[in-house]
């Protein structure tokens, strides 16, 4: 009996000391990306304000004594249907940071902490820089999709941010998946600003009755810039990141509002290249699919403004398409628009597409990949890996 005793002693001792441990810890990349960056985090337990310090990194083990404390009051935020789970969610952006500079972090509620972990801020303009795209992750949280963020934290670990082509988990309103989605990746999330895009399935929350309403938990899950069109903040916007602009669709509503925004983040744009993301393929790969009204709204305009690459997911298999223009073929890579859908997690489809004639490279065999862009003065490579690590796709933009 005293064994239990003490044994529930020690149980109730270590809740407490975890109480309210910050969960689910994300980066995001701001507009401005030299002296921004956004995070966010959340509580299982009632928080009133969490905390967050940070500082210039550097090798002492001193970092708590000199970083700036930040209170962020915290939102309670309803994450499963039927109002069942709470979770105290804090969301804010760093600003005043000092460009091209590393940073040490932690986030807590003043009593317990995360580790220390650090982020990278942007250069000031046109500077070489790495980016990392997955398809949908989606299924595998914790077992499948580990070990392709570990490969390609290996790759590229200089990696500036990671973009994600939507379907984060299958259903949002299944708390559990939010858990194990940024439990197995909770390694790269904390130290690579994460850009993500709006999957069809982040709409599956409100199934019943409101199926295009983006659910009450995106936002807090995420602290994506604002820039976009009203009414779908953090779903539609841009990122400018060392003279790339990297803008991002949502493909799930409101189009016609987004291709006329589209149209003024292209128009009036200093950046050296531009890449979009959007979750439903333009050129679809899945059996029946086939989305005319992005390629009528979006394509005309990211051919006029030179968009270099359209970055997908959605239809869980790789494909990758010749530099295309009107809908066709053309020889230089620098004339066109090249347009990937890829596939990061568990759930994979076969390709029955009317569209295989303009992809160069497709795949469906039940792999998982992962991209790198690395993007030069004078060129843009693209290249994609298998989970092992082999690169079974390269493309290169020169101008
Ligand atoms: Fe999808
Ligand atoms: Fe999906």
């Amino acid at each position: 009996m005293k064994h239990f005793s003490a044994m529930l002693v020690l149980a109730l001792g270590f809740s407490a000391l975890f109480a309210a441990a910050p969960q689910r810890i994300i980066l995001s990349p701001c507009e401005q990306s030299e002296n921004n960056m956004a995070l966010a985090f959340r509580f299982y337990e009632a928080v009133d304000s969490g905390k967050v310090q940070y500082t210039l990194n550097a090798p002492d083990v001193n970092l708590h004594k000199r970083a700036e404390t930040l209170c962020v009051a915290t939102e309670k935020v309803f994450t499963n249907a039927g109002d069942s789970v709470l979770h105290y969610v804090c969301s804010i952006r760093l600003s005043d940071l000092q460009e091209d500079s590393e940073y040490a972090y932690r986030v807590g509620d003043g009593r317990n902490w995360s580790p220390w972990y650090t982020f990278r801020t942007a250069k000031r303009g046109f500077n070489d820089f790495t980016m990392v795209y997955l398809g949908d992750p989606q299924w595998g949280f914790e077992t499948y999709l580990p070990r392709l963020y570990q490969r390609a934290m290996l790759t590229a670990p200089d990696a500036a941010f990671w973009f994600l082509a939507g379907d984060l988990v299958d259903y949002p309103y299944q708390d559990w998946q939010w858990d194990a989605f940024f439990r197995g990746a909770s390694q790269a999330f904390s130290r690579y600003p994460v850009i993500s895009a709006v999957g069809n399935h982040a709409y599956l929350w409100a199934y019943r009755d409101h199926r295009d309403t983006l659910p009450p938990n995106w936002r807090p899950h995420l602290t994506q810039p604002e820039n976009g069109p009203e009414g779908l903040e953090e779903t539609c916007f841009y990122v400018d990141w060392q003279g790339v602009r990297f803008i991002v669709l949502n493909g799930n509503e409101q189009l016609e509002k987004q291709a006329e925004w589209l149209k003024g983040v292209l128009k009036k744009n200093p950046n050296r290249w531009t890449v979009a993301g959007i979750h439903q393929g333009f050129y679809p790969s899945g059996y029946n699919r086939d989305y005319p009204e992005y390629r009528r709204l979006f394509i005309p305009l990211m051919e006029k403004y030179g968009v270099s690459m359209v970055l997908q997911g959605h239809d869980h298999a790789y494909t990758r398409t010749y530099p295309l223009k009107k809908d066709k073929i053309v020889d230089d890579p620098a004339k066109g628009i090249a347009y990937v859908i890829s596939v990061a997690g568990a759930k994979q489809y076969p390709i029955q597409s009317k569209f295989g004639d303009l992809f160069a490279v497709q795949k469906a065999e039940s792999e998982q990949y992962f991209q790198t862009l690395s993007f030069y003065a004078d060129s843009l490579v693209y290249r994609s890996y298998t989970v092992s690590g082999d690169c079974h796709d390269h493309y290169v933009i020169r101008k």
